[in-house]
Order: C-alpha cells, then structure tokens, then sequence
C-alpha cells in the first residue's frame, strides 16, 4: 500500500471501519509500577504502526498485551473487530517476532518454521507446502537443511519473519527484530522487511527505539514516553510537527534552548531569553506573558552559516568542531553567549568551515519551533 492511500481514516468514517488491531484504554500495573496509562490506538488493515520510545517506555509490554503474552490491568484488546481480551495468545492470530529471533538451535530452518504449524496439528502435506513458500517469501529456499545455529544474523532474522507469517496471521509483531544487526544489514533487512509487509498487505505493530528506523518503515509512529502514546501521526507529521520539545527531540535531533518570555511588546512579538543571555524575538506565541518558561526548538539541517546570509534570526558564533560524515558535514558552532548550536551541512557544501573561524549562523522563523512549557505548540514550521 502506497502512503497515499496510508490508512489513517482520511476520506473512510472510522466509525464503519474495522481496525486490525484496536487497544482500547489500556492500563498495565507491575506492582504498584504504572507501565502503560490508559493507551489507545487503532491499526488499519494493511498499516504498518511503530511503537517507538525510549527504554522503559512501555512498548514491548505494549506488543506483549496485544499478542496476549501478558494480560493488562485494564483495557481491551480487539482483533479485526473481535474482543480478544481474554482469547489465548495462540488463538489471537498473531504472528510475533522477538528480538533475539528466539529459534531453536538443534532444529532445521524448516521445521523451526514448521513449528507453529505442528502444534496447530496441521497435516504434513499442508506443512511442507507452506514452509516452502514462507523460506521463499524470505529467500531463503536453499537453506531449509541447515540447523538455525548455523545461520548468520541476517539468515535468523529472515527465519523468525518466516515462522511468524507461516500461518498467516492477522497482525504481524516484531519487538526490535533488527537490534542484533550490523548498521548495512539493519538497512537492507528495513527495506525488505516493509516490501513484505506491503506485499501481503499485513497490518503491522513494530516496535524500535530507532527514530530513522521507524521514519523510514512506518505509515504512522506512535511516540511513547513513560507508559503514554505522546503523539501518532504518519513519519512526516512528526518529524515536522512535533506537539513538544520531547517529541523534536526524540524524532531526529534538534537544537534545544530554555527560554523564558523577557518582553511582550504591543504589536504581540515577544521576546525570549535563555539563561545564557541568548535574545529570539518571535512573532505568533499566543497568551504569552512575562516569565513564561517555553522551549525553542530548530534541527540542525534548517541551520544556515555565513556571512551574506538573509535568515531571519541570526547570531555572531566561533566554529568549534566540524565532523566530516560524508552525505553531511556536522558543523558545531558556539554563540558568543557560550551556548552551543549544531548545524548540519549538505555533504558537496563546497567553502567549508574549519574550527576556530568566526561565522555567521541562523535560521529562519518557520524552520523554529516554540513550545510552551504547559501547553500545546504555539508555532509551527
Ligand atoms: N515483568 C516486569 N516486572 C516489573 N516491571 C516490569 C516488567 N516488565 C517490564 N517492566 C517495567 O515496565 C516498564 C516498561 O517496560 P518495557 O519492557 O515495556 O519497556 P520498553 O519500552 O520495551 O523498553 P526497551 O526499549 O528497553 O525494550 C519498564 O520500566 C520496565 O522496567
Ligand atoms: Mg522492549
């Protein structure tokens, strides 16, 4: 499915749709530990949704809940419509994929596929049949004989996609299914990965702490900090239009300044100041009034340098570092006021900056985002 036609509910009523996966206030207590608080989320047929979030956010106990591996405290899980809350994991029609693969060793490539389908009793015509056509699906015909210890990384990793899609579940999970690769491979299996995906038009939950793996994979990205989905929205939403600094920061990296409103002036621009005595003045921060915390927020690549440069906002700086990455040049610079600003320079930049020069750096306003501290964005790029 192309992203054009991402099921996200445009154009359809979600109210006459029936979601893949739907979590219906989901509350999870270890003890008196809230993981996960009151979550909600609908996955549509065919979407390909990544849980991301930072460690201990609460996204494996997600996936668990919904494959029926732990059982929450409150809420409801739905399978294509159906209350599945109390209906064991192995009648759920999922398929899970964990991050250590979790084959068995002393086992074949096919008969660890062909796992799932003998404890479902199924006949051995039936089985051959359809773990021949999951090692296609993962390419990996040729290697049904080899014991799983056997395999590379990138050869389990294919074994577990294939075990978990052999009986065709409903709803694919895949808890970090990547993590144990090298940074090529990681790449290449993303790729592959989502062209399955998108081939059986499988709904898909995945879960990675991975920000560009999940911008690259996903028809939509539900962040989650301390057991909350923060924001959902498809890739470009979230990296454009985060709802909090949290959110800028997580998705992609930014520049961050603690600000507080020093001047609110009567044509309404205010002015905000760090502690370090950096001034922005902006236009559009609606209700603000004097001492308001807010932060500032602009991603390294909206970041210009030079000395004949038109940027709305713009600052004295010394280069104090420049890493070649090869597409990009990371150029860290310090303001006169000793805060520092990370820009990020197109690979073929041709008058590069060395450390130590006096530069010019700045952006413009739309490239800014500003948040108050309580309170929802007040700008948007
Ligand atoms: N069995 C358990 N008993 C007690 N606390 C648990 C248990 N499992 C998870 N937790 C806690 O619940 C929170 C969420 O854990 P979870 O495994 O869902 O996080 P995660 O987002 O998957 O993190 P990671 O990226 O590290 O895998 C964490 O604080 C974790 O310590
Ligand atoms: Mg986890």
């Amino acid at each position: 499915m192309s992203r054009s036609q991402a099921p996200d509910g445009r154009g359809t009523s979600a109210a006459t749709r029936v979601a893949a996966v739907r979590l219906s206030r989901i509350t999870h207590r270890f003890g008196t530990f809230t993981a996960l608080d009151d979550v909600s989320l609908d996955v549509w047929p065919g979407e390909f949704v990544t849980l991301l979030g930072q460690s201990g956010s609460g996204k494996s106990t997600l996936l668990r809940i919904i494959a029926g591996l732990t059982t929450p405290s409150a809420g409801q899980v739905f399978i294509n419509g159906a209350d599945v809350s109390s209906v064991p994991t192995q009648r759920r029609g999922v398929g899970f994929v964990f991050q250590n693969y979790a084959l068995f060793p002393h086992l074949t490539v096919f008969e660890n596929i062909a796992y799932p389908l003998r404890i479902r009793s199924m006949k051995a015509p039936e089985i051959s049949q359809r773990v021949s056509q999951a090692l296609a699906r993962v390419n990996l015909h040729e290697l049904g004989d080899r014991y799983a210890a056997q395999l590379s990384g990138g050869q389990q990793q294919r074994v577990a996609v294939a075990r978990a899609l052999v009986y065709e579940p409903a709803v694919l999970l895949m808890d970090e299914p990547l993590g144990a690769l090298d940074r090529k491979l990681r790449k290449h299996m993303q790729i592959e990965l989502r062209q399955l995906q998108q081939d059986l038009r499988i709904s898909c939950v995945y879960v990675t702490h991975d920000q560009e793996e999940a911008l690259t994979m996903s028809d939509r990205i539900a962040v989650m900090q301390a057991g909350r989905i923060h924001q959902i929205g498809d890739p470009v939403t979230v990296y454009r239009h985060p709802v909090s600094s949290f959110v800028a920061d997580f998705v992609g990296s930014t520049n961050l300044f603690e600000c507080r409103v020093r001047e609110v002036s009567p044509d309404a621009s205010v002015l905000l100041a760090t502690d370090a005595g950096t001034l922005f003045r902006v236009a559009g921060f609606r209700g603000a009034a004097p001492a308001h915390a807010c932060h500032v927020t602009v991603r390294p690549e909206f970041i210009r340098l030079g000395d004949a440069m038109p940027a709305e906002i713009s600052f004295a700086a010394s280069v104090a570092k420049v890493t070649f990455v090869g597409n990009v040049i990371d150029v860290t610079c310090a303001l006169d006021s000793g805060e520092i600003v990370n820009a990020e320079l197109a690979g073929n930049t041709k008058d590069l900056v060395a450390a130590g020069d006096r530069v010019r750096i700045g952006w413009d306003f739309a490239d800014m985002g500003i948040f108050p501290d309580s309170g929802t964005r007040q700008h948007d790029q």
